[in-house]
């Protein structure tokens, strides 16, 4: 695994349950300064999350981002255990520096290494930001899986994936990807 630092910031991965309440208040408080969003209920909404966290030499948080585990199927593949990724975020004064880019290679690392994942995904704010370092747009429609059927997502909404190892050599990013139904931002 290659491990890749900014000076002497390197990323840790830390899953939910060993983060405590200061942490998370921290993490909550960084993603409300960057995206000008609640997320006082991050940590409720998403209560398997783990995280990637840069901090300086003084113990202050400067980058972050989480994956939670949802389940995705890209056209007549079968259903994909995918870390999706959420709450990327870098300190205001911070940008610039290689930070945010430096957690998400962590986070391919760390995903990579696990085993348990097929893909990750996520709904990029910025897909230029994320293209530079290995994710694909989904090119096909997108679409949520809800009950029997399923409920096609608006035009607007954008996914984009990254390969994994486990990744089917199948993989069409023009065909329909379905996740299934879940509360709040449904991508
Ligand atoms: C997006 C964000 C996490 C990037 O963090 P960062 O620590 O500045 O990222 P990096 O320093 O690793 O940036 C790496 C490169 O991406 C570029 N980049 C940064 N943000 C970008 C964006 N939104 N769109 C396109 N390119 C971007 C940088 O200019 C830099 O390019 P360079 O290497 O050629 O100089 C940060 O801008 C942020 O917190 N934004 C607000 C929250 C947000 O939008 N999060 C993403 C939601 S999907």
């Amino acid at each position: 695994m290659m491990i890749r630092s900014v000076g002497a910031l390197t990323p840790e991965v830390v899953p939910v349950g060993d983060l405590g309440h200061d942490e998370r208040r921290e993490i909550i408080d960084l993603c409300e300064r960057a995206f000008d969003e609640d997320f006082s209920r991050f940590f409720e909404q998403f209560p398997d999350t783990i995280h990637v966290l840069i901090r300086d030499s003084g113990g202050h948080l400067l980058s972050h981002a989480a994956w939670v585990t949802r389940w995705l199927q890209p056209g007549t593949l079968p259903i994909l255990p995918t870390a999706y990724v959420e709450a990327v975020a870098t300190d205001s004064d911070h940008r610039g520096s290689g930070l945010g880019s430096a957690v998400l290679t962590r986070l391919i690392d760390a995903v990579s290494c696990d085993g348990s994942w097929s893909l990750a995904a996520l709904s990029p704010a910025d897909p230029a930001f994320y293209a530079r370092l290995g994710w694909e747009v989904w090119r096909g429609p997108l679409a949520i899986r809800r009950g029997e059927g399923i409920e096609p997502s608006p035009p607007d909404e954008q996914v984009m994936v990254h390969r994994l190892a486990l990744t089917p050599v199948g993989l069409d990013l023009d065909s329909l990807l379905t996740a299934e139904w879940r509360e709040g931002e449904l991508w």
